[in-house]
């Protein structure tokens, strides 16, 4: 019941006061979180949990928002629905722009942060994720009828159909082929999977709108070199994404700013900046800058990610992922 002497209600502003007062796993299964009348009011999902952890979690919300200021009483509802696996799409206008490197290297860095990631290889024409995450010429086991992820030596789970067909088998594919593809990688056995990322082909064709159609994506991040021809094919993306209601969580930076290992000096082959300022005149926000490092092409070769690792070029990929884990728990990418 809401009385007068209630201020104007912000539910938005209001979620995010709930949400910053719980941990990530927990947010996680939120549904909702709002404030009505002094009372939080509390709808999380725990169809996978034991009576006992379902006990456990209906008091650890209690316990959390009993603390956030103005709040009288606590009230928890606990569906029977099972936690969803999100989808986030990583795509940009142009091609060769990093979007597969930098997917690889977020799923990586989000599992090192104790996520349960899997990648997507939308790449159904030229797939990339089999070497960049080590699983070349494994092939995914079929089970009632749904294809089970392999598993990469990083913690995370990969499905690409380059593990699936001979290598330029598929460039024969036309466009219903290729949406019932990438629903079979979408469809497969992701099981307790928190975060699914889609690595998806250059441009704004088959692949992405049987991806709108079918399986709308949670949010999607683009990707896109500072080149003004760069960014004029990201807003391409940003625009599909937006007609097909994807909320768009950032633009990402990528090959700025070279630095010389021989003499250390930086140079900006693409320039630099470009893309936190379009990102800024279209209002969307900046997630961070990529380097051009050699090592970075190199592991991506070898299958090895920086992100696993811990050198500097693992940094701008793990302050991405922090700031995508941050969208996904809090629904904004500020800290
Ligand atoms: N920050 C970086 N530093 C150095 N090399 C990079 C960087 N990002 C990507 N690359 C290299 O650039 C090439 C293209 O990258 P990638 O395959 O990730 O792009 P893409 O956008 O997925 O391409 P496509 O549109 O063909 O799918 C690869 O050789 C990759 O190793
Ligand atoms: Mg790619």
């Amino acid at each position: 019941m809401t009385t007068k002497q209630n201020p104007p209600r912000e539910p938005a502003a209001e979620e995010a006061r709930l949400r910053a007062a719980l941990t990530p796993q927990i947010n996680h299964r939120l549904r909702s979180a709002r404030i009505v009348a002094g009372r939080a009011v509390v709808v999380a999902e725990a169809g996978d949990l034991s009576a006992e952890a379902r006990d456990a979690l209906e008091a650890e919300i209690r316990t959390a928002l009993q603390t956030v200021a103005g709040i009288g009483e606590v009230r928890v509802a606990l569906t029977g629905e099972r936690r969803r696996t999100r989808l986030i799409a990583v795509g940009s206008g142009k091609g060769g722009v990093g979007k597969s490197t930098l997917t690889t290297n977020l799923a990586v860095a989000l599992a090192k942060m104790g996520r349960k990631v899997g990648v997507i290889d939308g790449d159904i024409y030229g797939p990339s994720q089999p070497k960049l995450l080590g699983t070349e010429g494994q092939k995914p086991k079929v089970e009632d009828d749904k294809l089970v992820p392999l598993q990469s030596a990083f913690g995370v789970k990969v499905l690409s159909m380059g593990h699936i067909v001979a290598p330029g088998k598929a460039l024969a594919w036309r466009g219903p082929m290729t949406g019932k593809a990438l629903s079979q990688l979408i469809d497969a056995v992701w099981d307790d999977t928190d975060i699914l990322l889609i690595d998806l082909p250059p441009g704004t064709g088959d692949v992405q709108l049987s991806m709108l159609s079918a399986h709308r994506p949670d949010g999607a991040v683009l990707v896109s070199t500072p080149q003004d021809l760069a960014l004029i094919d990201a807003a391409r993306a940003g625009q599909l994404f937006d007609q097909g209601n994807v909320p768009i969580i950032g633009l990402v930076e990528n090959m700025a700013g070279y630095c010389c290992p021989e003499c250390g000096h930086i140079s900006d082959p693409f320039g630099s900046g470009g893309v936190e300022k379009f990102a800024a005149a279209l209002e969307i926000p900046f997630l961070g800058r990529v380097p051009l490092t050699l090592e970075t092409r190199l592991s991506g070769d070898a299958g090895t990610p920086p992100a696993a690792g811990e050198s500097e070029a693992a940094a701008p990929f793990v302050a991405i992922a922090e700031r995508l884990a941050r969208w996904l728990d809090t629904g904004s990418v500020q800290g």
